[in-house]
């Protein structure tokens, strides 16, 4: 079908599982590059098998968006062909090894989800820049995922636990949560319109993509609203592990915040990016005097220690000087 200037068009990529489910997208300008790059990670050597060869990621940036959607829809046409006769074929087709891995395994190793949430990303975020123009409450910010996952490697959930990141942006610390931990269940509040709308177009990608390559995850909800509105208090007390980036909230929310984790569960563990209580001298002798009280019983805060094998890596998006996270745990 020929492509228009200003196009939309659905498509529907077949599984190459005889029981899998289809991908299903829209083709737009935006989507165009972040498709193609995708098709050459992840199909250069399966579709070889089928005979078919991927045009070149330079060719493709030399046309122009509407020549290249052409290309694109062209070559997805004959990968869904080959795909949907796969299964019923006489002659198996033998998978090249990066295809088992992707396809086998029932959940996601960090490749794999860093992948497909760089994926999703790109689908739904043409313009990431967008995300940038708040100050700070609702500077936007993201960790990165090496860092992520180190800190779900110290916090080692089971499927008691349910995790809740407050003012969780676009839901990828969510996403990523849900997909590769053994959490009952994963919850993503954020109070901006823009970062929560993207977040829900990049959880339709992220859940589309996860399907076609059979990939199991957990339940996830991203939630649009403050969190410290009285209607979200049954998911902070049902929270085990809350997440919190909370290093560009300022004073007045970060009380209000205070405030609101009253309402956790003793033993819920809180991890942020700024310590919850800066305990002063003063404090930590009238502690000692007076016994703890209130909002202050959190435990001694444990630093993330910046091991080896992230303390190179840049670690939040707004900055490459690091950023200490801390976790707490509820009295
Ligand atoms: C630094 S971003 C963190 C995004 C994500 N959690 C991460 O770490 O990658 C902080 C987010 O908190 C959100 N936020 C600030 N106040 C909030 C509130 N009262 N309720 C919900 N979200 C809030 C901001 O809009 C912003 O998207």
């Amino acid at each position: 079908m020929p492509v228009k200037d200003d196009f939309a068009h659905p498509f529907e990529l077949a599984s190459i599982k005889p029981r899998g489910k289809p991908f299903n997208f829209i083709i737009t300008k935006h989507t165009v590059r972040p498709m193609f790059s995708f098709l050459h990670t992840l199909f250069t050597d399966v579709v070889a098998r089928f005979g078919i060869t991927l045009p070149s990621l330079e060719i493709t940036d030399n046309l122009t968006k509407k020549d290249a959607a052409e290309k694109l829809m062209g070559v997805l046409s004959m990968m869904s062909a080959r795909f949907h006769d796969a299964p019923h074929a006489r002659t198996s087709f033998s998978p090249p090894p990066m295809f088992r891995e992707w396809w086998n395994n029932a959940r996601c190793n960090f490749d794999m989800v860093t992948t497909l949430l760089d994926f999703a990303y790109c689908m739904a975020i043409p313009n990431p820049r967008v995300l940038n123009k708040g100050r700070g409450n609702a500077t936007y910010g993201e960790i990165q995922y090496p860092l992520l996952a180190h800190i779900l490697s110290v916090l080692k959930m089971s499927s008691s636990d349910v995790f809740l990141d407050m003012g969780s942006g676009i839901g990828q610390v969510v996403l990523y949560v849900a997909a590769t931990t053994d959490v009952r269940k994963a919850y993503g509040i954020e109070k901006d319109k823009l970062p929560a709308t993207l977040g829900f177009k990049q959880k339709e990608y992220f859940d589309g993509i996860m399907e076609y390559f059979e990939k199991q995850q957990k339940e996830a909800h991203l939630i649009h609203e403050s969190f410290l509105e009285v209607i979200v208090e049954p998911i902070i007390y049902e929270a085990t592990v809350i997440f919190i980036n909370n290093r560009k909230f300022n004073a007045e929310l970060s009380l209000a915040l205070n405030q609101t984790l009253m309402k956790c569960k003793s033993g819920t563990r809180i991890v942020t990016s700024k310590k919850l209580v800066e305990r002063t001298e003063t404090m930590k002798k009238r502690d000692k005097k007076q016994g703890e009280i209130t909002l202050d019983d959190v435990s001694e805060c444990v630093e993330f220690p910046k091991s080896g094998k992230v303390g190179e890596e840049k670690m939040v998006s707004w900055t490459a000087n690091g950023c200490a996270f801390y976790l707490t745990t509820m009295k």
